[in-house]
């Protein structure tokens, strides 16, 4: 029975949201995180929003083999969840040494420290853009992938690296995720996505604009061979992200080896449907201009998640007005994200 999990990047985004979800579950969690892109006040709302003490957090970089020893050598480690990585694509193309440093050099640095405590149960984060420019939507995980960019190549390197690993080493267990577009956030309104800097990626963005942070969204580009022709993609809440690494964990000795699901929801959602979605949620204006299309983005990005239901008799549960009600309540009560 595994009861102790390592999370690394556990103060992220999606790492808070599953220490939540684990420690609600009885696990009892360990995190280590840098903190390159999160705020350890991320760590007492995650304490607060269970109710529950984490085990241990450690302010430490997965690829300090030593420090990461030393947390493995102090805490009985069932399984790892593996979600500290840099995952900004347009980055990656300005700085693809950083992310070939953090996301392979950090994975393969975990893997020896595991290796050398014992630990063979891993379920890595993966991502859609694995599979590049799509030629057909849902994708299955049997499609091609053709990366588009650092950041999409250094995760399919990932895999590739921990799918010959298993090859040749019998014990280990990993599940590789490869997840859609994670948006919201918890519930309770004190755990949600608070990028640095002017974000990326439009949920966020369309929540500092509703809430006056920021003044118009620019939707890139509306002539996408898509019904209302803005970008589809396939947004998924963050809690059912949360849920299925709590799944996963349940799955890993299912089998020996490497397996690799979507995780998604099959449902596909336009930029114009997005935003009308989240001006009726938060009851605020959601004004938007459309713009030119950004370099590298896709028409559609959708996962058929039919594998994972099939393999784990699991869905995801949360629907497009629960993904902007929980990033709105996040929003409206933290307007300038977490304390400093
Ligand atoms: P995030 O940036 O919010 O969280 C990553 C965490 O890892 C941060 O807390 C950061 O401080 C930490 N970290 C980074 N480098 C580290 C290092 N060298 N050592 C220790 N900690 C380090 O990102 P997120 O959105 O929560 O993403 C989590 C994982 O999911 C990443 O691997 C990402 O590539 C993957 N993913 C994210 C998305 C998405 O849209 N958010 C989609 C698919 C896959
Ligand atoms: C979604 C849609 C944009 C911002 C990224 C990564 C991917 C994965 C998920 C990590 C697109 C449009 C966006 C804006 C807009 N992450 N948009 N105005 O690009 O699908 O995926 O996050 O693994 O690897 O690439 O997400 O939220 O940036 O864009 O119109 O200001 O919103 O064109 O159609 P994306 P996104």
């Amino acid at each position: 029975m595994t009861t102790t999990v390592l999370v690394t990047g556990g103060a992220g985004f999606i790492g808070s949201h599953t220490c939540v979800e684990l420690l609600t579950h009885g696990w009892e969690v360990v995190v280590v995180d840098n903190h390159s892109n999160s705020s350890p006040a991320a760590l007492e709302r995650i304490e607060k929003t269970a109710g529950r003490p984490l085990a241990a957090a450690y302010d430490v970089d997965v690829r300090d083999r030593e420090a990461l020893g030393k947390v493995f050598a102090a805490h009985p480690v069932d399984a790892v969840i593996h979600f500290a990585a840099k995952k900004a694509v347009g980055e990656s193309t300005q700085k693809p040494f950083d992310y070939y440093d953090t996301n392979v050099g950090g994975t393969t640095a975990l893997l020896s420290v595991m290796h050398q405590h014992g630990v063979h149960r891993l379920v890595f984060s993966s991502s859609c853009s694995v599979y590049g420019d799509a030629v057909k939507v849902p994708l299955t995980e049997t499609d091609p992938v053709a990366p588009t960019n650092p950041y999409a190549t250094t995760k399919l390197r990932c895999e590739e690296i921990l799918t010959d690993i298993c090859r040749h080493e019998p014990r280990l267990r990993v599940l590789a995720l490869r997840y859609f577009n994670p948006v919201g956030a918890h519930p309770g309104g004190l755990l949600g996505e608070d990028p640095r800097g002017v974000p990326d990626n439009v949920m966020p963005y369309v929540a500092q604009v509703a809430v006056g942070r920021l003044d118009r969204l620019r939707v890139f580009g509306d002539d996408y061979p898509t019904p209302d022709g803005t970008g589809v993609r396939d947004y998924i809440h963050v809690m059912d992200v949360a849920e299925g690494h709590r799944v996963a964990l349940g799955h890993l000795d299912d089998a020996p080896g490497m397996r690799v699901f979507n995780l998604g929801t099959g449902v596909g959602t336009s930029v114009r449907e997005l935003v009308a979605a989240f001006a009726e949620a938060s009851g605020r204006d959601v004004p938007y201009e459309i713009t030119g299309r950004r370099p590298g983005d896709v028409a559609a990005l959708v996962a058929d998640p039919t594998a994972v239901a099939g393999a784990w008799g699991w869905r995801t549960s949360r629907d497009l007005a629960d993904m902007c009600r929980d990033a709105w309540r996040f929003q409206d009560l933290n307007p300038a994200g977490y304390p400093d």
